[in-house]
């Protein structure tokens, strides 16, 4: 296959180093508008050229699409109109309306499109699906999530990419809609100190109910990024999650500091002890446990290679970004319930 990967930013490369790797794959090119991008890719051996023009029309069997969000949209169409399967990053756009229509035209010219929420290929989660599939914790009732942020979301605004909500809560929105099916409602709150902080426009606490009963919190909690500490490797860097999964027979945790999944069952004999039971190295046992573009890139082109279809279409990833714009509505007017036919 030949694969375009457009922008060369730091997912982009990530991207083309990955996706040059599979041996399906016979060459990989790369498109950035920025020069410096281009010289960094040339630097790893990747060639790239300037202008999506003459990337489509060297045509490629299938694009990945890794600019910042809010271009999105117009990369996607111009991919889709010439007959190019795309994989994108999340989020599929930052206009749920532009979403929509750009799924409905790769329905249409009946081609692979599929957006980056690779949470399910991370051993993390594909090692917790596991343990619930096992029925070690009962049947799963709440997923718990801190994000710890730090002051790389000074920067993650609307008008760039979206905010907190189309850049990070979409992800855990398609995370829990994973476990837990369609959800029914949602509402957002968020934080005024911490954005004061990290001069952040939405950080966010998100919560969505699922007609079972079961409930998916989010919390960007930047200010536990300054309390970690520093801009060390632990520090300020980026995301961390926190992770837990309650079930009613136990619970499983993910820790990300040590890569671990730990299943906890609750004791219902008298002593009333919770037992540790299992405590699992995730990337010993599921490969790797976050940022698993390799194993969703590769399953992607995959799919197009095969004319298979998709585990997991952009027709989905579209119905998590409407439930991410009700998320938005309801931090807009005071955190209220808003539920699925709004
Ligand atoms: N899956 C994840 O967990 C994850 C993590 C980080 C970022 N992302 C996503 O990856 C994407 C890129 O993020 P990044 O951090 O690499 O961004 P970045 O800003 O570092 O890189 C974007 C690159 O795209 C180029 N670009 C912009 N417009 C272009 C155009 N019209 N044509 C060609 N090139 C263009 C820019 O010059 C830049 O080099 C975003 O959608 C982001 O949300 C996903």
């Amino acid at each position: 296959m030949k694969v375009g990967v457009i922008g060369f930013g730091g997912m982009g490369l990530g991207h083309a180093i990955e996706v040059s790797k599979l041996g399906f794959v016979r060459e990989v090119v790369g498109c950035d508008t920025n020069e410096e991008a281009r010289e960094r890719g040339e630097a790893k051996g990747l060639r790239a050229v300037d202008d999506l023009k003459k990337l489509l029309a060297e045509k490629p069997d299938a694009v990945l699409v890794v600019t910042s969000p809010a271009t999105h949209a117009a990369i996607i169409r111009q991919c889709l109109e010439a007959g190019v399967p795309v994989l994108t990053e999340k989020p599929l756009s930052t206009d749920v309306k532009e979403g929509r229509e750009l799924v409905a035209l790769a329905a249409k010219k009946n081609l692979h499109f599929q957006v980056g929420f690779e949470l399910p290929y991370c051993g993390s989660m594909v090692g917790m699906k596991d343990i619930i599939d096992r029925g070690l914790i009962g049947k799963p009732t709440l997923m718990s999530l801190v994000q710890i942020s730090g002051s790389r979301l000074r920067g993650i605004v609307k008008a760039v990419n979206g905010g907190t909500f189309y850049e990070k809560l979409c992800h855990e929105i398609d995370l829990f809609r994973y476990f837990f099916g369609e959800p029914e409602r949602v509402m957002a709150v968020s934080a005024p100190i911490v954005m004061g902080h990290y001069d952040c426009p939405d950080n966010v606490l998100s919560c969505l109910k699922f007609p079972g009963g079961e409930q998916g919190n989010i919390t960007f909690l930047t200010s536990r990024a300054a309390h970690i500490g520093g801009t060390d490797d632990h520090g300020d860097r980026g995301h961390y999650y926190e992770l837990i999964m309650t079930g009613t027979q136990g619970s499983v945790s993910y820790d990300a500091w040590t890569g671990t999944l730990e299943v906890m069952r609750y004791n219902h004999r008298p002593d009333h002890k919770t037992e540790l039971i299992e405590s699992i190295n995730v990337k010993q046992w599921y490969g790797k446990g976050e940022y698993n573009i390799a194993d969703q890139d590769r399953d992607f082109l995959e799919s197009v290679r095969n004319r298979r279809p998709l585990r997991f279409p952009a027709s989905n990833a579209q119905i998590s970004m409407e439930w991410v714009q009700r998320a938005e509505r309801s931090l807009a007017e005071g955190g209220r319930w808003v539920g699925k036919e709004e």
